[in-house]
């Protein structure tokens, strides 16, 4: 197959009303910022796209209840969640927000295209009106039970049920009452816009009938949603914050933030190359057929990114299409799933804290909810931690360094003729390259990471071989072979892991006596190790050990 010239990843723009959790983190941020690493480390040229939701009901009911503007919500959290973000090391090219004038340009031509198209119409409808608040009640402004017989619970709410995940809107809900007074509202009259998706449901079934390699459960999702058949959805709402709708007729109403949330990849993108002065590079992104269009999402957000945003591209014209849909399950946290108001989470902001960035990378990439729901436990973070990452990798690279520094005065020695356990071990890092680079192609980043352990726990099982201790008592040739090996291998280690912990990764390099702002290294090239000779850096131990007391210190936060 042929590779695309370009990539354009996205990530879903989180809504700036809350902090980033270790679920958002596993979801859609963390895949993302691998891929696009390792994309670069294969010579490929990417754009990785973010920015806040800003717009739209969950923004509006964090203000009310909070008693601030809706700006000052997302003031405060577009910057604490940019900051969690760069803390973790995930490298946005760009975090814009949608409360942008050009993103609001761009969504309103969006609209005005598709109108103009026959694709969008008004319809009257009914909707819950709270009588005691004075106002509709779209979307979250209303709970109630969920509808679906199999499911029942309480607390869904007016666009989705989180129990079951069924998306809703407000009039299914069974028992419905108002999220701000409690009091139980009456459908009412109102006018409102509607896509009709149902004109693109041959393109679509066309268009994902060609995508292979998917995730199953985007192609499960879709296939569930055609059968039923795609109707028309309303993509305006009756609310005061939000992008006007652009019709004289719609006067005092706003743009469904599902309409205009996609967009910002879009309109992102253009301020990005605007800021680089190439207010025309965006279109290399969007326009041009031989760029991949990848959305790392999670799976609440399936029919969105497949099927809404598709429909929405279709109908405009012009752009192109996504070549795929990543979408994760979801991480639990002990068992339970995440939740604000009961502060039952793991806020990325406070494991900063207390932690630097790589273990949680590592740990969450292990234990990533690719092809089901996850659970996140502290204690299992601090034992992979203890047992995988500072006991096999971490304890190889330092082991070698150390040694090199203490006995070889810090110099990377000759090396004489290779046995065969040299050579099988080096022929095991050659193929890692090829191995690692399959999984990550296809998306699979835990089986990525296992294979990179796999090549660490050869070569600490080759040091144990060597013997590097004994043989500089007894034969310094065969000690200078033997390290020499492994400083090869702690360098194809250092390659390997970038894209999944580029902080230890740049660490490595450094102590390998290169600069690390030469990252990414490329995956062509693999065979660099310092040549004999090199006087390397002193190393430090890569990873710490994680002890039970910051475990229960972290444990005592939740709930
Ligand atoms: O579910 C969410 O958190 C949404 N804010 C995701 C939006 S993704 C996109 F389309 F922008
Ligand atoms: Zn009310």
């Amino acid at each position: 197959m042929t590779q695309p010239k370009r990539y354009l990843v996205t990530s879903a723009l989180p809504y700036a009303n809350g902090r980033i959790h270790v679920g958002h983190i596993a979801g859609a941020y963390l895949p993302a910022d691998i891929y696009v690493r390792f994309l670069r480390s294969t010579g490929r040229d990417a754009v990785f796209v973010c920015g806040s939701d800003e717009n739209g009901v969950p923004i509006t009911i964090t203000a009310e209840k909070a008693g601030i503007s809706p700006q000052e919500v997302v003031d405060k959290f577009h910057n604490a969640n940019a900051k969690a973000f760069a803390g973790l090391d995930i490298a946005f090219d760009v975090y814009g927000r949608t409360t942008s004038k050009h993103h609001a340009g761009i969504s309103q031509e969006f609209f005005t295209n598709l109108f103009g198209k026959g694709h969008i119409e008004p319809r009257t409808e009914q909707q819950l009106f709270c009588g005691k608040c004075n106002r509709f009640l779209p979307d979250r402004y209303v709970s109630g039970r969920c509808p679906n017989p199999e499911c029942n619970a309480p607390g869904a709410k007016g666009d989705q049920c989180e129990v079951c995940g069924r998306t809703l809107s407000p009039l299914e809900l069974v028992e419905p009452a108002c999220a701000l007074c409690g009091s139980r509202p009456e459908p009412r009259e109102t006018r409102h816009w509607y896509i009709k998706l149902g004109d693109f449901q041959k393109g679509l079934e066309a268009w994902l009938a060609t995508k292979e390699g998917w995730r199953e459960n985007v192609g499960r999702f879709c296939k569930g949603w055609f059968k039923e058949g795609l109707g028309a959805r309303s993509i305006t709402r009756d609310i005061s914050w939000g992008i006007p709708v652009p019709l004289a007729e719609a006067k005092g109403k706003v743009l469904y933030v599902w309409f205009d949330a996609p967009i910002g990849y879009l309109s992102f993108t253009q301020e990005l190359f605007a800021s680089r002065g190439d207010p025309d590079g965006w279109k290399r992104y969007w326009s041009d057929p031989d760029c991949a269009l990848i959305h790392f999402i999670g799976k609440d957000n399936i029919v969105f990114h497949a099927i809404v945003w598709p429909a929405m591209l279709m109908g405009h014209g012009g752009i192109n299409l996504p070549s795929n849909v990543v979408a994760n399950e979801f991480l639990n946290v002990r068992g339970q799933k995440s939740s604000k108001s009961r502060n039952w989470a793991v806020w990325i902001e406070e494991y900063l804290a207390a932690f630097p960035p790589d273990p949680l990378r590592y740990y969450l990439t292990t234990n990533a909810p690719e092809g089901r729901d996850a659970d996140f436990s502290w204690e299992d973070l601090q034992s992979r931690n203890n047992s995988e990452l500072a006991a096999v990798l971490g304890n190889f690279v330092h082991r070698t360094l150390a040694f090199t520094e203490k006995y070889l005065d810090g110099v990377v020695p000759e090396r004489g003729t290779l046995g065969d356990l040299e050579k099988g071990v080096l022929a095991e890092a050659e193929a890692a390259v090829k191995e690692v680079s399959a999984e990550l192609e296809a998306f699979r980043f835990k089986a990525g990471l296992q294979r990179v352990m796999k090549l660490a726990q050869s070569a600490n099982r080759y040091f144990d071989s060597a013997a590097p201790w004994k043989s500089r008592k007894t034969d310094m040739a065969a000690c200078g072979t033997a390290i020499s090996v492994c400083i090869e291998l702690v360098d194809r280690l250092a390659l390997l892991m970038y894209p999944y912990m580029p902080g230890s990764a740049a660490r490595i390099e450094s102590y390998l006596a290169r600069d690390p702002k030469q990252l990414p290294r490329q995956w062509s090239a693999p065979g660099n190790p310092p040549a004999a000779g090199t006087k390397l850096s002193k190393p430090e131990p890569l990873f710490r050990q994680i002890e039970k007391e910051e475990v229960d210190a972290a444990n005592a936060k939740l709930g």
